[in-house]
């Protein structure tokens, strides 16, 4: 294995803030973060995210960019070769491992729900919402899930894309990509927020989302918003890690993750200010689940003035999200066949998308109801009863929160102090919060949640 591969770095801090904005914003913030909000009561559930999100997750992300950037290799032999500096055992590269697999398996789902959305640009741009009633769009969404060949090439051409764009290389590929698409993204997102604003029902959205009301708060709505902290800044997956391995050695990690993370929850703000005024606009529930985006939207924007246009440019934008995310995915795994298998970029980037293709199968089956695709039984405290399920479960509920409490152990109690400290050039008193916040806080937070979340869901189930 060579250890000694030069991936390359990021020509400026912004090129590194822009991508890790890229990974982070995403399906994450536009659809899942407005539907769980509307699940859990709206403001209580807002704050308590972004306690969550600074509190842990930019410890968290802290830790991870900067093994990557001390490390400056794939996660796990990131991790290991920081282990042998800190004369530890290198078996702690697991840490790493966990992550690159993380990222994988997410991905082999995120590609699948990616490809709804950019299925439904053509579905809009062709009109089909106008006017429609609620029953034709939960066809137009069943028969979408529903059917394998619809599925199976949009999720194709989600990884293809995926594999040309991270294949081409970190400024070629990764870097170009980001630079068109987040701003792009960001704007599109404005003009929807601000047709939502003079079209629906602003007053009532303001209210919901930021007027708590703790009643509706319950602890599962808690431990979805940790979980939810994770998933959207990216942590525990392996892309911060490899971003980090790219970051030049005088940019502030500090600084920069912090400007990560707002510009996170900023977005995923916004996202439920561009979506919830069309949502109770049109009379419609906020408690409509995962269906919030790909039915009720639709709904409401086949009713509305400008529908097509606004609804179309809704979901080009949610596809800009989904694609900076979906490489951040997948690029650890390509920077290790790089190193361990001396893959060019080009070959490692398409060998990574046809294995993720076999995975993403096990998700587009499962969707389509095959029976080979069912299971039935309880894994980690809750029940499973497809591949979906088991995948997203294996990721969002057991790898990415121990592999943010194996993260938060490896930085603040293996590694040496000196060799943390020096890549974080913080003030004293701000490197003793961090690093007490790392050592303890986290986790203790983390693993309160984790055994929780096992014991509700089997009691749940
Ligand atoms: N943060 C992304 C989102 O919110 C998802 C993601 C997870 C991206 C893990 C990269 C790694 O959609």
């Amino acid at each position: 294995m060579s250890t000694n591969v030069d991936h390359g770095q990021w020509s400026s801090r912004l090129a590194f803030i822009l991508a890790a904005t890229g990974s982070a914003v995403g399906l994450g913030n536009v659809w899942k973060f407005p539907y769980i909000m509307g699940e859990n009561g709206g403001g209580a559930f807002v704050i308590v995210y972004l306690v969550c999100i600074f509190a842990i997750g930019i410890p968290v992300m802290m830790a991870e960019v900067l093994i990557g950037r001390r490390g400056r290799l794939s996660p796990g032999n990131s991790v290991r070769a920081l282990a042998l500096e800190a004369k530890a055992n290198t078996k702690w590269s697991l840490v790493g491992w966990v992550g690159l697999i993380a990222g994988f398996l997410i991905l082999s789902f995120y590609a699948v729900i990616a490809g709804w959305a950019i299925s439904y640009i053509f579905e809009s741009a062709a009109g089909n919402f106008v006017g429609a009633s609620p029953e034709k769009i939960q066809n137009i969404f069943n028969e979408l899930q529903t059917d394998p060949s619809t599925l199976i090439m949009w999720t194709s051409i989600v990884l293809a894309v995926t594999g040309l764009i991270v294949g081409k290389g970190l400024k070629n590929g990764l870097e170009r990509a980001v630079t068109y698409a987040m701003p792009t993204m960001f704007v599109l997102l404005l003009v929807i927020a601000g047709y939502a604003a003079l079209n629906g029902d602003f007053a009532k959205t303001i209210e919901f989302m930021f007027y708590p009301d703790f009643s509706k708060l319950t602890f599962s709505g808690v431990l979805i918003a940790l979980g939810h902290a994770f998933f959207t800044l990216s942590l525990a997956s392996g892309a911060m890690m490899i971003y980090g391995a790219y970051l030049p050695q005088k940019t502030s990690i500090s600084q920069s993750v912090v400007a990560i993370a707002i510009a996170d929850t900023v977005i995923a703000l916004i996202a439920g200010l561009a979506i919830y005024p069309i949502v109770f606009g049109n009379g419609l529930e906020a408690t409509a689940g995962p269906g919030l985006v790909f039915v009720s939207l639709p709904i409401a924007f086949g009713q509305m003035w400008g529908g097509i246009v606004f609804g179309t440019l809704f979901f080009v934008m949610l596809g800009f999200a989904a694609f900076t995310s979906a490489i951040a995915m997948v690029e650890s795994a390509v920077a290790w066949l790089v190193e361990r298998l001396a893959f060019s970029r080009g070959k490692a980037a398409f060998t990574a998308v046809i294995s993720l293709w076999f995975v993403s199968m096990l998700t587009v089956f499962s969707f389509t109801g095959a029976e080979w695709a069912k299971l039935d039984f309880v894994f980690v405290g809750k029940h499973v009863s497809n591949y979906f399920e088991l995948i997203d479960h294996l990721t969002a509920d057991v790898l990415l929160p121990l592999g943010g409490l194996a993260t938060a152990v490896f930085v603040a109690w293996i590694m040496q102090k000196e060799a943390v400290k020096q890549e974080l050039n913080l003030s004293e008193g701000l490197f003793n919060l961090w690093y007490v916040t790392l050592r303890w806080f986290t986790p203790v937070a983390v693993l309160f949640v984790f055994l929780n979340l096992i014991g509700l869901m089997s009691f749940g189930s």
